[in-house]
């Protein structure tokens, strides 16, 4: 735990689009943040930009074996054909914490097309990989990376999916901490749902109706 008693949240591919989104907002929140990277100098590059939006909050630069390490919760943010390889080489600091996985199994060119990998989805495809003594939930699969990074209200809310009610539970606190409305919706095998909704969203922008679409639970309050 940082000296603040909020958990450091370390994000794998933290330089990327989503990743850069998730550390602004989290940041802002008063979370410690570690940009893990393939190359330090990277990370260093990403951490110096997210220290003149967000000076307050410390954050730190790492290669992503240290990133993984150094993080009480870990975020993965990396494309989907290396979704397994980077799991792969940080498998071992990750025992007893939980893995945010937002991997969306595009595949190009037919991004409009939903096509989930033989496993079900990229949610339970991790699980699966990592074993039970990591907490693997998945989440923001429909939220651009782009409305992210702004200083904007985010309309669309967010499934949260993993096999552990608590880590669900984690998970949503620091979704509204990042100014988004999250849902339970089920094991991790539910992000084929979450997952699959990428592409629909993708058509839906096509429409020229509509851009950033997204989704909202709605439902009578008990
Ligand atoms: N972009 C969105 O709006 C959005 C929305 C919802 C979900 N997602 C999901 O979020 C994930 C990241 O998307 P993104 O748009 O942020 O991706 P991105 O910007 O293209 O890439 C993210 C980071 O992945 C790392 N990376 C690239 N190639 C790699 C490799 N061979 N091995 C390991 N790491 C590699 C890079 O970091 P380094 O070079 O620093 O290592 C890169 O900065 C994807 O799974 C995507 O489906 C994206």
């Amino acid at each position: 735990m940082s000296e603040s008693d909020k958990e450091t949240i370390a994000i794998l591919g933290g330089t990327g689009d989503l990743g850069t989104g998730l550390a602004i907002r989290w940041s802002k929140a008063g979370y410690k943040i570690v940009i893990g990277s393939r190359t330090l100098e990277k990370a260093q590059t990403a951490v110096a930009a997210l220290q003149e939006i967000s000076p307050e909050t410390p954050a730190e630069a790492m290669e992503n074996l240290d990133a993984s390490g150094a993080g009480d919760i870990v975020v993965l943010t990396v494309p989907a054909e290396h979704q397994i390889s980077t799991l792969d080489y940080v498998k071992a600091n990750l025992t007893g914490k939980i893995l945010i996985d937002v991997t969306v199994p595009l595949v190009p060119p037919k991004v409009g097309t939903v096509q989930l990998p033989p496993e079900g989805s990229a949610g339970k495809r991790a699980q699966e990989f990592l074993g039970e003594d990591v907490m693997v939930v998945t989440a923001y699969q429909n939220i651009a990376a782009h409305l992210l990074q702004q200083d904007v209200t985010i309309e669309c809310d967010v499934l949260v999916c993993g096999n552990k009610k608590a880590a669900r539970e984690k998970v949503i606190q620091l979704t509204k901490e990042a100014g988004m409305n999250g849902w339970h919706a089920g094991p991790v095998a539910n992000s084929a749902a979450a997952e699959a909704l990428t592409s629909i969203l993708i058509q839906i922008n096509r429409g020229g109706i509509l851009s950033h679409s997204g989704i909202k639970i709605i439902g009578q309050e008990h």
